[in-house]
């Protein structure tokens, strides 16, 4: 199948955005990017503002995601336009930069492996100057909603203006495309814990239970004790910075596929059991608190051992996977199993549908980059965008809807659903080699140049980067234990 496709937008200009849009502009395609931030560079853009919280009783998965509502002040309807991300002041990648770097742009030379958020949104920034994508990003632009009219895509946006006096208009505008790249990320709907007392925790306490998404600094943490929520990244990279100033760092986990060791936590970080209930504070307790005073409340954990004494509850429970401007391919009430062979989004945990993770396999007009998991991204992701734009310039044929179909269907079998379902941990280097053994026999005829798989330099930084991580998982694990007596 050819999907030949003259104009294409583009959603979102993160690392995946800009990949993208390079790409296409190389194979002489009209591309515009929307970008409802004033800036590129997605999740390694520093906001010092913090997002404003998620609903912490239970939401539709198709609704934790949208922001788009009017009547508000004008600080906070910026907020809800352009959400800021989840950067915090000492974020570094965890990923090398050799392993980073894509073919459009070198890293400035002298780069440290691991290096601050800015020196990434930098890359980013520079490379969509270089490659002539910024030229063509619409900033300020949210998109609202994507939909099919007759053979083209309409793409309705909301323009965020501000005149002389700072006052801010919303201005809406649609335009129609052949072809639509959603590279919107996956890091915006925040998940919250659907836990006992949670939610009446948040109302009494607000700004002592915080989602990650609003962590930026390891400020006023001196002699506070913090329970950090979830397994991954966030919980024990948002230890180790609160490691040095905090008392003490519950970090909570329930024992998932992909949880970090133990023995990455800092010194005064304990590993305890999921948390079953928030529980009640006493009667006479106080309402508003101190800022050294900690919450006058337990909480239970599943072995039945109660937490007491803690100042600050940080949910670093990930994000829900949505696309809120595709909702009429979301389905709140559908299980993930039964997704069927239209939807896209069902619970939240993974996309449904895409062939090879990029294509929309009812219509592969609609495509996306940056789904897959645990990869070294920037350079996966435009391994995506090479393909992609090969297939939109008409030099790579799709296979057919039904081969797509079958290919897929077979994942589903092999991998089961939700998370796991895009994850490529040790399998990044074969998706690569499959997406490039599938359009170089069609270039070649096409006489056009073969893609290249990922060079000798990317090899080696992986293979560093595995013997860092097996050391990690392979170091000796010391059970720490911990007295608490709670009243
Ligand atoms: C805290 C954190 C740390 C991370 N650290 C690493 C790391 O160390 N190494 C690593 O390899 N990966 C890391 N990642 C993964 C990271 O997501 C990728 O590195 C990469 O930056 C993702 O790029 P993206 O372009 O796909 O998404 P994003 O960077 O999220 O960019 C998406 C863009 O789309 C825009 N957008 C969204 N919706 C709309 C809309 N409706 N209309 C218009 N624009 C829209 C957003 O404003 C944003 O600019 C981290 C992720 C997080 C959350
Ligand atoms: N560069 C860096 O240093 C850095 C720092 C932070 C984040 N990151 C990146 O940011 C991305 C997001 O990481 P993240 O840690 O925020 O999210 P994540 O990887 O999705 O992890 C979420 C964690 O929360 C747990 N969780 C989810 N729902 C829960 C519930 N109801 N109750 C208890 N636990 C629950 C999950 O457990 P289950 O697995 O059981 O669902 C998982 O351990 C990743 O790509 C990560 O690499 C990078």
């Amino acid at each position: 199948m050819t999907i030949p496709s003259k104009r294409v937008a583009v959603v979102g200009a993160g690392i995946s955005g800009v990949v993208a849009a390079a790409h296409l502009k190389k194979e002489g395609i009209d591309v515009t990017v929307f970008e409802r931030s004033n800036a590129a560079g997605g999740i390694w853009l520093y906001d010092e503002r913090k997002p404003v919280e998620p609903s912490y009783s239970t939401l539709p998965i198709s609704q934790v995601g949208r922001t788009h509502t009017s009547g508000h002040s004008e600080d906070l309807e910026r907020l809800l336009h352009a959400p800021p991300g989840p950067c915090y002041v000492g974020l570094k990648n965890n990923v090398s930069t050799p392993l980073l770097e894509t073919t459009l742009n070198k890293f400035p030379s002298g780069t440290e492996d691991f290096v601050t958020h800015d020196v990434l949104k930098d890359y980013i920034q520079d490379t969509a100057i270089f490659t002539g994508v910024h030229g063509v990003t619409q900033y300020d632009t949210e998109v609202t909603r994507v939909s099919k009219k007759e053979e083209s895509w309409n793409v309705e946006t909301t323009v965020l203006r501000s005149d002389a006096t700072g006052a801010s208009t919303r201005v809406a505008t649609s335009q129609l495309f052949d072809a639509v790249l959603v590279a919107s990320g996956h890091y915006h709907a925040a998940r919250v814990p659907n836990t006992l007392g949670l939610s009446d925790w948040k109302t009494q306490w607000p700004d002592r239970v915080e989602h990650s998404k609003r962590y930026r600094k390891p400020d006023n943490a001196q002699n506070k004790n913090f329970l950090l929520v979830g397994g991954s990244v966030s919980a024990t990279d948002i230890a180790r910075e609160l490691g040095p100033f905090a008392n003490r760092i519950y970090q909570s986990r329930r024992n998932g596929k992909f949880d970090l060791p133990p023995n990455m936590l800092p010194e005064n970080g304990y590993r305890v059991d999921e948390v079953v209930s928030y529980d009640a504070p006493a009667a006479d307790s106080p309402i508003s608190l101190d800022a050294s005073e900690a919450i006058p409340a337990t909480v239970t954990l599943k072995s039945g051992q109660k937490l007491c004494d803690i100042h600050h509850v940080i949910l670093c429970t990930g994000y829900h996977l949505t696309v809120p401007f595709l909702a009429h391919l979301h389905s709140d009430q559908t299980p993930v199993d039964q997704a069927g062979d239209a939807l896209l989004v069902t619970d939240g945990t993974q996309f449904h549908n895409l062939h090879k993770d990029i294509f929309y396999i009812n219509d592969p007009t609609l495509a996306f980059i940056g789904v897959p998991f645990f990869t070294a991204t920037f350079t996966l992701f435009e391994f995506q965008a090479m393909v992609v734009a090969k297939v939109l310039a008409g030099q790579a044929k799709l296979p057919s809807k039904e081969a797509m179909r079958l290919e897929y269907n077979d994942r589903v079998k092999n991998r089961g659903h939700g998370k796991a379902f895009h994850s490529l941990r040790e399998q990044e280097a074969e998706y690569v080699n499959e997406l490039i053994e599938w359009v170089n026999p069609d270039l070649e005829a096409a006489g056009k140049g073969r893609l290249n798989g990922h060079t000798d330099r990317w090899h080696a930084a992986k293979e560093k980067q595995m013997e860092r991580l097996k050391a990690i998982f392979t170091a000796p694990r010391e059970e720490k234990t911990f007295e608490i007596t709670c009243s």
